[in-house]
């Protein structure tokens, strides 16, 4: 049992994927259910902060007493995470965000033909990025889905995105990453301390995360 060490906390998770519209039929996205992102904000709750969720589609209703924003796409995630930020402690960024959307949303179903068909795609705003680079004393945790490289990977992105924290997932594991209950993960700090953690429910991990953000909080308020 938590006590609830997370009162007066205000904390955003960002949970799901997002969808990226090619025509109105269409869309380009990623295998993410928004499991992890839920138990994150379950958790939290249950801790005693004031939660907003920013989910992106997923067919998961918002835990009890958690306040939702429901986007679409990232450029819409990215304005409802910059709407909120002022208010947040703290920012847990779990979606599964596309890095590209099609650069021009076709208005009419596009109709096959015998050619083969590009369609071209441009860089949606990376916004753990730009949350990094107006964080403040903000308490800011990425993931890190990656298939190889992980230490490394997760670090440059530490370093790149001016994070806390960031959680790295394997995605190459069984039961681990997307669409699974259990997530296998290892936690790493700015100055590159990690610790790799053994299989876990989602909720479970959820909660080591918070719990190492309330012991940065408590570092970081002497
Ligand atoms: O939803 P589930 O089915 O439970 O699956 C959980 C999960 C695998 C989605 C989750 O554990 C996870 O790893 N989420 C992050 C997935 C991801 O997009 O990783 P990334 O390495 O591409 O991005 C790194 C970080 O930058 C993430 O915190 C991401 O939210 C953020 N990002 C990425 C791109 C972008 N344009 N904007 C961002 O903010």
């Amino acid at each position: 049992d938590y006590s609830k060490d997370l009162e007066g906390r205000k904390i955003i998770v960002t949970a799901g994927p997002t969808q990226e519209p090619i025509d109105p039929v269409r869309y380009i996205t990623n295998h993410s259910t928004g499991k992890m992102g839920y138990a994150i904000a379950k958790a939290a709750k249950n801790r005693g902060a004031e939660v907003l969720l920013i989910s992106g589609p997923t067919n998961l209703s918002a835990p009890d007493g958690v306040k939702i924003i429901n986007v679409v796409t990232a450029n819409e995630m990215y304005e409802a995470v910059l709407n909120n930020l002022k208010d947040a402690d703290i920012v847990i960024k779990s979606a599964a965000v596309a890095d590209y959307r099609p650069k021009n949303k076709s208005d009419v179903k596009i109709k096959k033909s015998d050619d083969d068909l590009n369609i071209e795609l441009t860089r949606n705003p990376d916004i753990l990025y730009e949350i990094g680079k107006i964080k403040g004393n903000r308490i800011l945790v990425g993931f890190a889905a990656e298939t190889n490289d992980v230490l490394n990977n997760a670090l440059k992105k530490i370093k790149k995105k001016n994070l806390d924290l960031i959680v790295a997932n394997d995605i190459t594991q069984k039961g681990a990453g997307f669409k699974s209950e259990t997530n296998i993960v290892t936690i790493i700090d700015k100055n590159g301390n990690y610790k790799s953690l053994k299989k876990m429910t989602k909720e479970e991990v959820a909660d080591v995360i918070l719990d190492k953000v309330v012991d940065m909080i408590l570092k970081k308020e002497g």
